[in-house]
Order: C-alpha cells, then sequence, then structure tokens
C-alpha cells in the first residue's frame, strides 16, 4: 500500500513538472507581455530617410528602434513590394500604379530623390530583401496595404516569412497588420502562428465593446488613429487581452500623452521622440 502511495506521488509530481514546463514553453512562444513600450518606426524613420526604403529601415535600426512599420503591396508580376500609396506618382520619379508596373518597371524607379538628394537612387525595396536584411537585428511590423487590389497577397507575405522560417510563434520579430479587417482573418487562417493586428481608422464613434470581441477572436494588437487613444479605451483593450499600438506619431507632445494613457507601442515617423526616461 505504502508502495502504491509513493508510485501515485510520483508520477504526480512528473505530471507537474511536464505540464509546468509545458506553460513555460507556451508563454515563450506566445512572447511575454513586457512593461516596455515599444518604439515603432513608422516606414522606417521616415522623418529622417524617404519612407519604406532601405536607407529608412537602416535609419531605424541605428536609432535604435525596437521595430520598423512597412508597406506591402504587388506588382504587376507578382512580386510582393514595398511602397505605402497605390501609385508611385508621390514617392518616386515615376508615375501610375503599383499594380499595373512589373517590378522590373518599379526598380527603374529612383525612391529617393523627392526627400533629398542625399538619398537619390534608392529603389523600391521587395518584401523578402527587408526580411533577408534585418531578420534577427529588429522586429518588423508588416502592414498588408489595399489587398482588395491584390487577391492572395495574404498567402504571398505568408510564403516569404515561412521561406525564411519566419512563420513560427516568434516573440513578436514579426506583426501582420492591416485596416482590412477581412485580410487580416486571412492571414491569420494561413498563418495562425504570426501575431496580427487591426488597424482602425479614425472615427469619433470610437471602439466598441462588441468590436473588440471580435478582434480579440484572431488578434493580438488593435491599433487606432492616435486621435482615438485615451486611457479608457486602453484599459478596455486590455481587458479583452489584446494590446495597442497607435499611430502615426509626428511631435513630443503625443508621444508622451500615448505613454501616459498606457499604450504598449507607439508608431512613429521619429524614434527619438519617444523617451524611454518618461515611461
Ligand atoms: O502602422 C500604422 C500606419 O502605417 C497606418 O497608416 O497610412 O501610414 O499606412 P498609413
Ligand atoms: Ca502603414
Amino acid at each position: 500500500m505504502k508502495k502504491l502511495a509513493s508510485i501515485v506521488l510520483l508520477l504526480g509530481l512528473t505530471a507537474m513538472v511536464f505540464i509546468g514546463s509545458g506553460v513555460q514553453v507556451a508563454a515563450e512562444e506566445s512572447g511575454s507581455k513586457s512593461n516596455k513600450v515599444l518604439n515603432i518606426a513608422h516606414r522606417g524613420a521616415s522623418g529622417y530617410a524617404p519612407e519604406n526604403t532601405m536607407a529608412a529601415f537602416e535609419q531605424a535600426f541605428e536609432m535604435k528602434a525596437d521595430m520598423f512599420e512597412l508597406d506591402v503591396q504587388m506588382s504587376k508580376d507578382g512580386e510582393l513590394v514595398v511602397i505605402h500609396d497605390t501609385k508611385v506618382d508621390r514617392t518616386t520619379d515615376g508615375a501610375g500604379k503599383v499594380k499595373d508596373l512589373t517590378y522590373d518597371e518599379l526598380q527603374e524607379l529612383d525612391a529617393g530623390s523627392w526627400f533629398s538628394e542625399k538619398f537619390e537612387g534608392e529603389k523600391i525595396p521587395k518584401l523578402g530583401e527587408v526580411l533577408d536584411e534585418y531578420r534577427g537585428k529588429i522586429a518588423i511590423l508588416i502592414e498588408i496595404k489595399s489587398p482588395s487590389l491584390y487577391p492572395g497577397i495574404e498567402q504571398k507575405v505568408a510564403d516569404a516569412l515561412e521561406a525564411r522560417n519566419m512563420d513560427k510563434p516568434n516573440n513578436n520579430k514579426i506583426i501582420v497588420q492591416s485596416f482590412n479587417h477581412e485580410s487580416v482573418k486571412n492571414f491569420h487562417s494561413i498563418l495562425p502562428g504570426v501575431p496580427v493586428g487591426v488597424l482602425v481608422g479614425y472615427s469619433e464613434n470610437g471602439i466598441s465593446d462588441r468590436q473588440l470581441e471580435n478582434f480579440a477572436a484572431y488578434a493580438q494588437y488593435v491599433n487606432p488613429n492616435k486621435a482615438m487613444i485615451d486611457s479608457e479605451l486602453v484599459d478596455r483593450i486590455h481587458a479583452y487581452g489584446l494590446e495597442t499600438h497607435p499611430y502615426t506619431v509626428r511631435d513630443r507632445v503625443a508621444a508622451q500623452y500615448l505613454l501616459n494613457a498606457g499604450v504598449d507601442g507607439i508608431i512613429t515617423d521619429y524614434p527619438d521622440y519617444v523617451d524611454p526616461h518618461k515611461q
């Protein structure tokens, strides 16, 4: 009888150790929450270098941002390219829609001179180039831009991550987001291991509990226009187990306001405006 009790006790202890380590692994894999507010360079450090170019991403890295954001679209011949507008006119010396130009045609464009002569010759990067260059160096927030123009773009983004073994739970080294919430859901169903966020454009109606409940069913982040943020909204977002990285900070006062409201990250053109000493 005494021997039986010892065996039961031993089995129980073994099970506890096993379950305990499983919980720890799960916590590590899902990315533990930290008190640090993430400093996220918007389109790279786009206050200092032309947005969505390697120069802007390098600037973000050099400024020690925690993460940079980029916008991904698709060329006529199906390459994933990093550019914000659906037309190339504003940020290059070319004209026309991204979706009507081949990758080779996009490569001929100068994506730096519009910002400053100093950046003449910067190119529109491929998503794959950016992932290859910055993987393991800095976290990346990928926005799928205007996905309704690019059927299948979610699968292509997933393929680019999978090909580089960046599709596993990754402590939020990669986050994928979009204003198109169906696209976010679609991406999540393809690669459930990669955390996703929903972008929310400004609305004076705010964000309802019902919306937060819906978002929490598939997303980890709800990222609204900064004008919607106050501490009450941040608390409600947290109550649903979500985190928030509002956009886009272009002055120090706004950065401090968001820090005071308790946000989890700040998307900014100026990474130096998010002062870690004031957190
Ligand atoms: O990451 C958020 C922010 O990039 C969303 O707005 O227009 O700059 O892509 P937009
Ligand atoms: Ca963006």
